[in-house]
């Protein structure tokens, strides 16, 4: 196999998994190379996501799923559960309603799963939609979605940039999460970057170099830092919504994503940070071994997110658990009409020891706010 040969947006067989792994190990090294010995780690998590052809994202490994032995690494909440879309579509149709819009765009699509929810689920409650726009990064998911979707044609649209202005609802499931972040290493006198460097063998490891940046907290003494702490700070996920924010002229815009507020962030206990890969539903620290072979993750600084946003002009419409949210959005209900197995399934949506507790949704929007029934109880804005 090329381990950039092109596919038709099917999966490839897991067991093909360390081919891509070894050609984007190259890739990383010429890099390194290019950029005169040092990369800093935002570049290398961006190469090893989307390196168009062999970037975890990029390439056309199985990703999403509940089964492993499939191939897949991990399971998203859309992937989950029907019942994850289902109920979220009623946000979706009450934002819609408020704002007098009638176009979606979904940020990050994944497997197309939560699409599909929402569009059947928005015509069934009466509110379709005139458009469906998916904007994702990875050219691979593009054609598994288009696959997927199909049906829906021509109404679902792939947009290969922001649309200039945004008159509609934007949804996004594990995005942020997605996104480059900076590492950073407090020496107990110095915050340093974390970047990653080549030996002379050839293998990849991580070193550390001086720099400006430094963790969107009060000084490291009043923390109470622990020397050694490696923690993220994410430039990307806040720039993104910054743009959001000038493009968003009229509607909502909701994140679903794990993570928690600055303080849980930023807590001197977590001196590891929040960065895990996964692979075959197995989570590991090590971003450097297997690069486009394993998902490389952060949790949200949904802090620095709110803050952003309202710094860029929007409102914070709301912020709580998963659980809460679908909760608000009917899922109860939604629960009493199906059956076991997909009960099963749904629960650990909102269980707290699974989904329910960890993941949060935010929501924003571009002028007055609204009551949100997705927030209307168990709102925690007031932790951000
Ligand atoms: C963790 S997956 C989530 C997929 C899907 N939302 C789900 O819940 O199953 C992250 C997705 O975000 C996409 N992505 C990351 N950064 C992006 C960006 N800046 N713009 C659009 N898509 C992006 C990736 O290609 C991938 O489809």
């Amino acid at each position: 196999m090329s381990a950039t040969s092109p596919t038709n947006g099917s999966d490839v067989n897991a067991g093909q998994a360390p081919a891509f792994a070894e050609a984007m190990t190259a890739r990383l090294r010429q890099a390194i190379t290019d950029a005169g010995g040092w990369l800093p780690f935002d570049r290398y998590m961006s190469l090893a996501l989307y390196e168009p052809g062999l970037g975890y994202y990029a390439n056309s490994l199985r990703k999403f799923g509940t089964m492993p032995r499939q191939g897949s690494d991990f399971v998203t909440a859309p992937e989950l559960s029907p019942l994850f879309g289902r109920a979220l579509a009623r946000q979706v149709a009450q934002a819609l309603q408020v704002s007098g819009t009638d176009t979606v765009i979904e940020f990050g699509a994944g497997s197309g799963a939560l699409a599909e929810q929402l569009i059947e689920t928005l015509d069934a409650l009466g509110t379709p939609v005139a458009r469906y726009q998916i904007v994702d990064l990875s050219g691979t998911l593009r054609e598994r979605q288009a696959e997927r979707l199909r049906r829906f044609a021509p109404r679902v649209q792939w947009l290969d940039r922001w649309p200039e202005e945004i008159h509609g609802v934007l949804v996004a499931n594990e995005l942020l999460d997605a996104m480059p972040v900076q590492l950073l290493l407090w020496t107990g006198a110095d915050w340093l970057a974390r970047g990653v460097e080549m030996e002379a063998t050839g293998s990849l490891r991580f070193s550390d170099r001086a720099t400006a940046a430094r963790p969107p907290t009060p000084p490291e003494a009043d923390v109470g830092f622990v020397p050694g702490t490696v923690t993220e700070v994410h430039a990307q996920a806040e720039a993104f919504v910054r743009t959001l924010a000038d493009h968003l002229k009229r509607g909502a815009a909701f994140f679903i994503d794990y993570g928690f507020p600055e303080s849980e962030y930023y807590h001197p206990q977590r001196t590891g940070g929040t960065l895990m890969c996964h692979h075959l539903h197995q989570a590991d620290p090590d971003p450097l071994d297997r690069p486009g072979q394993k998902d490389i993750t952060t949790h949200v600084n949904f802090t620095g997110i709110a803050l952003a946003g309202q710094e860029a002009g929007m409102t914070v419409l709301g912020y709580t658990s998963q659980a809460n949210f679908l909760i608000n959005c009917g899922l109860v209900d939604l629960l009493q009409e199906a059956d076991l197995v997909q009960r099963t399934m749904a629960h650990r949506l909102i269980a707290e020891h699974e989904m329910g507790e960890l993941f949060k949704v935010i929501g924003f929007v571009p002028g007055e706010e609204f009551d949100a029934i997705g927030f209307s109880v168990g709102d925690r804005s007031y932790t951000l």
